[in-house]
């Protein structure tokens, strides 16, 4: 079973070993944009061993509107997907938590304490939507804090609505904010604004956590050609920090 796994010829090399921990992907099958299959979750699992890591943490969207998952929901297919990988020998350490999208029922989950689920140090990671800004964006993160959680902002870099005002970033990092750039944004995978914008977040320092968002199998490609840049050795990312 699952032979198919080794039939290429490994050629890439453990660049992102430095990384070790990935803390944002989309690799169970069928809830959300990511992965619609376990042959492609397994296959990206065996992108991420070559490419050095040794733990990651899944993150399925939750965006009531298009994707209603619950804790229940992902860690069934967490176990499905664990299962799967170690019967094809695979050994990286799979965990989930989740990519809480910032809406109604994301403060009314927040409100009435229910469960949620987090990364390692009761982080939540959390997105805003990409091109029109929420009203109370520092609020709700506020909250967050409030509850005891420490929100860590996904792909920061890709917010177009902040581009004017890039002070914006250390606000939020003033306020206990952890921001994850996208591992494929300090490239031109993006576009061009969105690597200036990751770029500038590197210079600034501002970054904690780098990640793969990775939804497909070609964003792990492209993280494998795109992994001889400095960066990935000499900016302090926190995420080998993680326990
Ligand atoms: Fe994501």
């Amino acid at each position: 079973m699952f032979n198919w796994l080794y039939k290429k010829k490994e050629t890439r090399t453990k660049d992102f070993s430095h990384i070790e921990i990935d803390i944002h992907s989309h690799l169970i099958p069928g809830i959300d944009d990511g992965v619609e299959t376990i042959e492609e979750a397994l296959e990206m699992i065996k992108v991420f061993q070559e490419l050095g890591y040794r733990r990651i943490y899944t993150t399925p969207h939750i965006i009531w509107d298009c994707y209603k998952n619950t804790p229940e929901i992902i860690l069934n297919g967490l176990e499905e997907v664990r299962m799967a990988a170690s019967k094809a020998g695979l050994t990286l350490e799979i965990n989930a938590a989740a990519e809480y999208f910032i809406d109604e029922h994301f403060v009314d989950m927040l409100q009435n304490g229910q469960e949620l689920l987090t990364l390692p140090g009761n982080r939540l990671l959390v997105e805003l939507p990409y091109s029109t800004p929420l009203l109370n964006t520092s609020e709700t993160l506020f909250s967050i804090i409030e509850k005891g959680y420490k929100p860590v902002l996904a792909h920061p870099e890709r917010y177009t609505y902040y581009y004017s005002d890039p002070s914006i970033y250390q606000k939020l990092v003033g306020q206990g904010c952890e921001l994850q750039v996208n591992a494929l944004s300090l490239g031109s995978y993006y576009g061009d604004n969105v690597q200036k914008m990751a770029n500038w977040l590197l210079k600034n320092n501002l970054i904690t956590f780098l990640g793969s968002d990775a939804h497909k199998i070609q964003h792990l490609e492209q993280m494998g050609r795109n992994n001889k840049q400095n960066y990935l050795v000499t900016y302090p990312f926190m995420n080998q920090k993680l326990l």
